[in-house]
C-alpha cells in the first residue's frame, strides 16, 4: 500500500448523505420562514461546515443561525441520517486497507455521535481504526484541529487525506499530508484542484487502485429453503441492506440468472411441463446450472463481487435426490460438470413445515409446476435440507422460517453480516 494511515471525510466521501442534510436544511430554513433555495445549491450544503453556508448560501440573518442548526439537528437526528448509503465499493477499500495493514479513520466535521451512529448503522465501524468528528464541548470544528486530534498518540506512518470538498484538502495540506480528492462526492474537480488536490480521482474502485490497495476475493452466497418459506422477500429485504451498506453485489438466481438458463426455467418450471420425467428434470437443472455458472457467478467472483443465489445445488439434492429420490449421489454425478469446484462460502437456509409453507404459497400466487407436489413430496425435501445442513454445519445458517417477516429478517441479516465482516 502507498500509505499507512488513510484519513477520510465522511459526507461525501464514504457516505453519500445529500438526501439527509439538503432535506433537513430545507426543513430548516422553512421552519424559520426563509425561502428555500434550489436544489443545486442546498447541494452545496453536503460537505462545509453548516455555520457559514447558512449564513453565505441561503443567507440567514446571524441571529438566527443557531437556531435554524437546532432545527436542523432536531431533523436528521430523527430521519435524516439514515437518508444515506454508502458509496459502492468502499467496504472493499476500507477491508483491504486493513488486510494490507493498513489505518482508517474518519475525520468528519458531524458531531461525533452522530458520526458513530451513521458508521455503525451502515458497518463502517468494523472497518475502521478510529472516527473523529466535532464535539458538543468542543468550539473549535475546523478540519485542521480534528485531523490534529485523529493522530494524537499514534505514530501514523505515511499519511494521506481522502475528501469531497476544499476543506478537506486545504486543512490536510497545512499539515503537509498527501492530498486525494474524490468527484464522486458533491464538490467539483476545479473546486479540488483549486484547493490543490495532490491526486484526484473518479471512483471508489479508482481510489482502491490508487492507494494500491488489492482487490478483495470473491465470495459466494446461497440462499435455500423449501418453496413457502419467504426466501425472496428475505432476499430482496437482505439486497436493499447490503446494497446501502456499499457492497459489490450480484444478485442472481436458479434455475435462470442469464438468458439460456432463463429459458430453461421456463421449459422446468411451466404448468405445461407436468409429467415431465425426474431424470430429465434433474438433468434440465444441471444445464441450467453449468451455463450461470460460467457466464455470471465464476466471471463476478474473480471481479472480487459479492454473489447472492437464490438456491444453487444444494436445491437439487433437496429437490432431485431427496424429493424426487433420485438419490445424492446420482445428483451430485451429474451436477459435477455443472459446478466444478465451485461450492458456496455460506448458505442460509430458511425452513419452515409443510403447513405453513402451503398456507403462505396459496396466499401468494398461483402455484408453478414444483409447487403442486404432495406432502410427502415437501417432507423429503425438507428432510433432504436438513441432512445437508447437517453434513456441512459450518457452511450452513439455518433459521426457522415460521416467524414474521421481521423476525426473521433479523436473523438472516445478522447471519449474513457476521460472515461477511
Ligand atoms: P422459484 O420460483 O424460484 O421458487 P422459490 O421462490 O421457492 O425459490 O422456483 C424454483 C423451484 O425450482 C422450486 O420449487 C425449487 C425448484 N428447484 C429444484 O427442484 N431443483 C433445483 O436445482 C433448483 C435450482 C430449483
Amino acid at each position: 500500500m502507498r500509505f499507512d494511515t488513510i484519513l477520510f471525510d465522511l459526507d461525501g466521501t464514504l457516505t453519500q448523505s445529500g438526501e439527509g442534510i439538503e432535506k433537513s436544511v430545507a426543513h430548516a430554513l422553512r421552519t424559520l420562514g426563509y425561502p428555500v433555495p434550489p436544489e443545486e445549491r442546498l447541494r452545496e450544503f453536503v460537505g462545509p461546515p453548516l455555520y457559514e453556508s447558512l449564513l453565505k448560501i441561503a443567507r440567514v440573518r446571524e441571529e438566527d443561525v443557531s437556531r435554524a442548526i437546532e432545527v436542523f439537528r432536531e431533523r436528521f437526528r430523527e430521519v435524516g441520517w439514515r437518508e444515506n448509503r454508502v458509496y459502492p465499493g468502499i467496504p472493499d477499500l476500507l477491508s483491504g486497507i486493513a488486510r494490507s495493514g493498513g489505518h482508517s479513520i474518519i475525520v468528519t466535521g458531524k458531531p461525533e455521535p452522530l458520526a458513530q451512529k451513521v458508521a455503525r448503522y451502515f458497518g463502517l465501524d468494523r472497518l475502521l481504526d478510529g472516527l473523529v468528528g466535532t464535539r458538543y464541548d468542543e468550539r473549535r470544528s475546523d478540519k485542521e484541529h480534528l485531523i490534529a486530534r485523529a493522530l494524537e498518540g499514534r505514530n501514523p506512518g505515511r499519511v494521506a487525506m481522502v475528501g469531497d470538498r476544499r476543506f478537506d484538502i486545504e486543512a490536510a495540506r497545512r499539515r503537509g499530508f498527501f492530498t486525494i480528492g474524490v468527484t464522486y462526492g458533491y464538490g467539483s474537480r476545479e473546486e479540488l484542484e483549486q484547493a490543490g488536490a495532490d491526486q484526484i480521482v473518479e471512483t471508489p474502485q479508482a481510489l482502491r487502485e490508487f492507494l494500491e490497495v488489492p482487490l478483495p476475493r470473491g465470495r459466494f452466497l446461497t440462499f435455500e429453503g423449501t418453496d413457502g418459506s419467504g426466501k425472496t422477500t428475505q432476499l430482496n429485504r437482505l439486497r436493499a441492506r447490503l446494497e446501502e451498506m456499499g457492497y459489490s453485489l450480484v444478485f442472481t438466481r436458479e434455475p435462470g440468472g442469464c438468458p439460456i438458463s432463463e429459458r430453461i426455467r421456463q421449459v422446468v418450471l411451466d404448468i405445461g411441463s407436468l409429467g415431465m420425467s425426474d431424470e430429465c428434470e434433474a438433468l434440465l437443472f444441471a444445464a441450467a446450472r453449468a451455463e450461470h455458472v460460467r457466464s455470471i457467478i465464476l466471471p463476478a467472483l474473480a471481479a472480487g463481487k459479492i454473489v447472492l443465489c437464490d438456491r444453487f445445488l444444494d436445491s437439487s439434492i433437496a429437490y432431485q435426490a431427496y424429493g424426487r429420490e433420485l438419490g445424492e449421489d446420482l445428483i451430485r454425478q451429474i451436477n459435477a460438470p455443472a459446478v466444478g469446484r465451485l461450492k458456496p462460502d455460506l448458505t442460509v437456509l430458511l425452513l419452515t413445515d409443510a403447513a405453513t409453507a402451503l398456507g403462505r404459497q396459496r396466499a401468494a400466487h398461483a402455484s408453478d409446476r414444483m409447487e403442486v407436489e404432495k406432502a410427502q413430496y415437501f417432507d423429503r425435501v425438507l428432510a433432504g435440507y436438513r441432512r445437508l445442513s447437517e453434513q456441512e454445519p459450518d457452511r450452513f445458517r439455518v433459521i426457522d422460517a415460521a416467524g414474521s417477516i421481521d423476525t426473521v429478517y433479523s436473523a438472516v441479516e445478522a447471519a449474513v453480516l457476521d460472515f461477511l465482516h
